[in-house]
């Protein structure tokens, strides 16, 4: 007889009593589609917890990657700046859109993207850096962001496991024109499968909603700026339920007590990476 190993959890999601009320509230509402009532509320406690100028939920990370590919009109035959370790997604995003990647390669405390190595990269086709706070640890953004501005080069922030870290004070994601979140399941906040796109330039607000609304001017005629909503632009299916909305929005607000607890359990282990 084989005895039994208990495996430990790569990962295990926090779901509280609080996060199991708000799934009850959205479905006995029966409003679970895109930019329901708690779609707005986690947008404007991220806007608020992050100083963000605009939040928009979204079915992935992955996704909001392929937004900020969308947002910044790449074409075959332009060059992207990502780190040489990171994630599919980073890269596919752009590379979809007939990017070419420019691998930078990792510091070797970090393991993020060197940032002396970045002016190196730059050639007339960079249209875009993508620096990626691997586990959540931030890049160094003073110089990365001194390159890009030196450039007039936009920068995507790939943030999709650094929900609420920082960078010299401030929260990571606020650093470049756009960043992305992820709220997968492995994410320390989660709703399964979802993510998010900050916005940190107004130019950017409007296209956004519309790519978001597949190409449609839906969001505007939500607000009753038009009567009635078109097809306006290129775009896809990239709102988030409104129920699992309701998840995050439980979680934001508890951020603070959820990473608390991560911290306790993090302490305890014997080997820290
Ligand atoms: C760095 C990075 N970017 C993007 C993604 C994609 O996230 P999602 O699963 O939400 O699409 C991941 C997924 O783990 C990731 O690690």
């Amino acid at each position: 007889m084989s005895a039994s190993v208990e495996l430990l959890p790569f990962n295990r999601p926090h779901f509280s009593a609080r996060a199991q009320d708000y799934i009850r509230e959205s479905m006995s509402s029966g409003k679970t589609s895109g930019d329901g009532p708690f779609t707005h509320r986690c947008h404007e406690l991220l806007q608020e917890q992050l100083g963000v100028g605009k939040v928009l939920l979204t079915t992935s990370c992955t996704h909001a990657l392929e937004m900020s590919a969308l947002l910044l009109d790449i074409e075959p035959g332009d060059e992207i700046i990502v780190p040489s370790f990171t994630f599919v997604s980073t890269v596919n995003a752009f590379v979809l859109r007939g990017a070419v990647p420019v691998f930078c390669d990792a510091r070797p405390d970090t393991l993020n993207m060197d940032e002396t190595l970045l002016e190196g990269l730059v050639t007339e086709r960079t249209r875009a850096i993508v620096p990626v706070h691997y586990a959540g640890v931030g890049c160094e953004m003073e110089s990365i962001c001194a390159t890009a501005a030196s450039h007039g080069i936009p920068i995507v922030e790939d943030n999709a496991h650094g929900l609420y870290g920082t960078y010299d004070g401030a929260p990571l994601g606020t650093f470049g024109a756009m960043a992305t979140q992820s709220f997968h399941e492995t994410k320390n906040f989660s709703c399964g499968e979802g993510g998010a796109l900050l916005l940190n330039d107004p130019a950017l607000f409007e296209r956004a909603e519309i790519i978001r609304e597949k190409g449609t001017n839906r969001s505007r005629f939500f607000r009753g700026q038009v009567d009635k909503y078109t097809w306006v632009d290129v775009g896809s299916s990239y709102l988030l339920s409104d129920m699992l909305a309701a998840l995050l929005c439980a979680q934001f607000e508890e951020h603070e007590e959820i990473q608390a607890r991560r911290e306790a359990i993090w302490s305890l282990s014997l080997i820290h990476i």
